[in-house]
C-alpha cells in the first residue's frame, strides 16, 4: 500500500451546517491524518484557477459562484492510499446516488452543494496541495 497524501476542501455548505468536526472525524476513524489545514474564503480568481479543468463544463458557473459563497475549510489529509479512501468516504458526486454512511449521502443536499471535494489522482492531488498550500505549510506526521 501507497502513503499518499490528497486535497480536501470542506464546501461552503457544509461550513455553515457546522460540521466540520463530524468530517474530520471520519477522516481520522480511516486513519487519514490532517498534515496541513486552513480556513479560507476563496476569490473568484482562486476558484476559477482550482477548477480550471472544468471551464468548458455547463456547471462551471455555478460551481465557482457556489465555492465563493462562503469560507471553505482545506485540508492536506495523509495516509495509506489517501486519495481513494477519501473518495469513497465522500460518496459519490451526486449525493441521491451517495452509498449510506458517505459524507455527502449525510451532509449535502444536491449536486451544486455537495459538502466534500477530494482529489481524484495522485497527479491532480500534487497539483491541487501545490495550489492552497507552501511546502512548509504542511506537516507530515
Ligand atoms: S469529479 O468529482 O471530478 O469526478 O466529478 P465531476 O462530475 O467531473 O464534477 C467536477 C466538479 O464539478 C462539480 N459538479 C457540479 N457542480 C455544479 N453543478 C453540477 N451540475 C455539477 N456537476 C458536477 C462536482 O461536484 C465536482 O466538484 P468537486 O469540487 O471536484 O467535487
Amino acid at each position: 500500500m501507497a502513503l499518499e497524501r490528497t486535497l480536501s476542501i470542506i464546501k461552503p455548505d457544509a461550513v455553515v451546517k457546522n460540521v466540520v468536526g463530524e468530517i474530520y472525524a471520519r477522516f481520522e476513524k480511516a486513519g487519514l491524518k490532517v498534515v496541513a489545514a486552513k480556513m479560507k474564503h476563496l476569490s473568484r480568481k482562486e476558484a476559477e484557477g482550482f477548477y480550471a479543468v472544468h471551464r468548458e463544463r455547463p456547471f462551471f458557473n455555478a460551481l465557482v459562484e457556489f465555492m465563493i459563497s462562503g469560507p471553505v475549510m482545506i485540508q492536506v489529509l495523509q495516509g495509506e492510499n489517501a486519495i481513494l479512501k477519501n473518495r469513497e468516504l465522500m460518496g459519490a458526486t451526486n449525493p441521491k446516488d451517495a452509498a449510506k454512511g458517505t459524507i455527502r449521502a449525510d451532509f449535502a443536499d444536491s449536486i451544486d452543494a455537495n459538502a466534500v471535494h477530494g482529489s481524484d489522482a495522485a497527479e491532480t492531488a500534487a497539483v491541487e496541495i501545490a495550489y492552497f498550500f507552501a511546502a512548509t505549510e504542511v506537516f507530515p506526521r
